[in-house]
């Protein structure tokens, strides 16, 4: 098929995708039952990458039957947790094995330098996979020392895996996304469908294969490429699915949080967000400004977490501004597969568009670009990288979540009016604080209302470190020991002695 592909790319990589892809049922690879494939498109050139067989609601239902039936019987449920554990190692040390094919791959569908595919999106997926691999072993009830008056009882919990999970996962990080809703449920010993985002199908099926090569018993994981008002609102709606698990937008989480009512399957989201990044007046500025800029410009400001709101102490307003802006400047943007890009392209013409429509919407409100402001001309989705100011709080680019290369830069006097600043959004994901002072850190820590508040640093993610939303960025928290939760029920268990 046609892609502009760099010469040094892995020959596994272009016999990947140079065969259209089917989906993972039960255990084979097979098309859709409509016989419907779609296209995806490499975002460096616009050409199309590869062909992907497209799930719609009768694959989802096949799908979910083969994940019920590897839950009930077979060998999953009578599998020990030092099995499922072992499984899971197994598949670790598979991604490491096959660490450049998947980066390249990753970069080829999302866009993304593929440096980073390969110093963050692979490493972060192995890890992922190892630590919920121990965690299998170690999910716990507890005893209960219960007061009835009339006898003696012993009373106890157990941690039960929750059943079929549905999860829908986006495009910005899409291996880490699977790893990382894949890894606790699988721990636990649940039994999954995942639909993968239509623009970035294609490590999830490679992932797929992997599972299959570490031995994970047919069904126990099935992979079902197709969009989400077809295949993944089936997969919300299904009846028969226990647990929905969602990444995306706000939007769509709604959607599928209405989707989920039906047989009140369990529900958790991850969803958008707009950070506040607060740089102090006695911030070290050699560290803050560059990471300021690396908390936006990172993976083209496709990231949740984005430090997209800066906020500097006016006293240093203009220094941070113009060093976030020489940071802008200097980026090579260009294909993720070229090494030398540290810039790729956005994931596709419509979130080009989608970004581009919000710095024009800046542009007419008054806001002013200090570097960057609009898209790049040529082949491919790239949009420059962009530090707004002149920007008011009631602004559409200051609201709402841009998920591009935008930051929206704005002067404040103290700690209560940043934080004021900071906490006036309907999201609350993540947060950062730049400052040499503890107390003030600290301070501000606690009244930032996001689920993740960094101190002199930013974008630090780990797989024992919770992750998850206050307001609508989300219910409930991924990573560590919470995202275990997400997938298991308790059961109290009361006898009388
Ligand atoms: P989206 O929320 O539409 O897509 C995310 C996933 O949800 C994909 O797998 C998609 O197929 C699926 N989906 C879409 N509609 C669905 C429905 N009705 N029922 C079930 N599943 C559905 O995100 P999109 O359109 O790609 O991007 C739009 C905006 O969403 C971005 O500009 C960004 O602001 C935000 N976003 C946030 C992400 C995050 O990590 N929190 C990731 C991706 C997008
Ligand atoms: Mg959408």
């Amino acid at each position: 098929m046609a892609t502009t592909v760099a010469p040094q790319m892995q020959n596994s990589v272009s016999e990947f995708v140079a065969k259209p892809r089917k989906m993972l049922i039960g255990g084979k690879w097979v098309d859709s039952v409509s016989g419907k494939s779609f296209e995806t498109y490499n975002p460096a050139t616009g050409e199309i990458l590869a062909r992907v067989a497209e799930a719609d609601k009768a694959d989802i239902d096949l799908a979910v039957k083969a994940a019920r039936r590897a839950f009930e019987s077979g060998p999953w449920p009578e599998m020990s947790p030092s099995e499922r554990g072992r499984l899971l190692w197994k598949l670790a040390e598979l991604v490491d094995k096959y660490h450049e094919e998947l980066a390249e791959l990753e970069t080829l569908d999302n866009g993304k330098p593929v440096f980073f595919s390969r110093i963050v999106d692979i490493p972060t997926v192995s890890d992922a996979f190892r630590y919920y691999a121990g965690w299998a072993t170690k999910v716990e009830g507890s005893t209960i020392p219960i007061s009835a008056p009339d006898a003696k009882y012993l009373a106890y919990t157990l941690r039960e895996p929750i059943g079929v999970v549905g999860q829908i996962i986006p495009w910005n990080f899409p291996l880490v996304m699977a790893s990382m809703k894949l890894g606790p449920a699988l721990a636990v010993g649940c039994t999954c469908v995942l639909k993968p985002a239509e623009q970035t199908p294609l490590s999830a099926l490679r992932l797929g294969e992997l599972i299959m090569e570490a031995g994970f018993p047919d069904g126990v994981v099935n992979i079902v490429p197709g969009f989400g008002e077809t295949a993944g609102a089936a997969l919300a709606a299904h009846s028969d699915v226990d647990k929905v698990a969602f990444t995306g937008s706000t939007e769509v989480g709604k959607l599928v949080l209405n989707a989920a009512s039906g047989n009140l399957k369990k529900v958790s989201l991850e969803l958008g967000g707009k950070s506040p990044n607060v740089v102090l007046q006695d911030a070290d500025l050699e560290s803050a400004i560059p990471a300021s800029a690396t908390a936006i410009f990172f993976n083209q400001g496709e990231v949740c977490a984005a430090g997209s709101r800066l906020f500097a102490h006016k006293s240093i307003f203009d220094k941070v501004v113009g060093g976030v802006a020489d940071v802008a400047k200097s980026f090579k943007i260009g294909p993720g597969i070229d090494p030398a890009s540290n810039m790729g392209p956005l994931v596709s013409k419509e979130q080009q568009e989608r970004v581009c429509s919000y710095l024009e919407s800046g542009a007419k409100d008054g806001a002013k670009a200090v570097v960057g402001g609009k898209r790049v001309n040529g082949p491919g989705y790239f949009v420059e990288p962009t530090v707004l100011v002149d920007v008011k709080p009631t602004m559409k680019v200051v609201r709402e979540e841009i998920f591009g290369p935008v930051v929206t830069a704005i002067p404040f006097g103290d700690l209560d009016e940043v934080a004021g600043f900071a906490n006036d959004s309907i999201y609350g994901l993540a947060s950062a604080v730049w400052t040499r002072d503890i107390s003030k850190a600290h301070l501000l820590a606690k009244k930032l209302k996001a689920g993740t508040v960094w101190i002199n640093c930013y974008h630090v993610f780990d797989s024992a470190l919770p992750f998850g939303g206050y307001k609508q960025s989300g219910w409930g928290r991924e990573w560590g020991k919470p995202a275990l939760d997400l997938y298991t029920e308790a059961k109290s268990v009361c006898a009388r002695l």
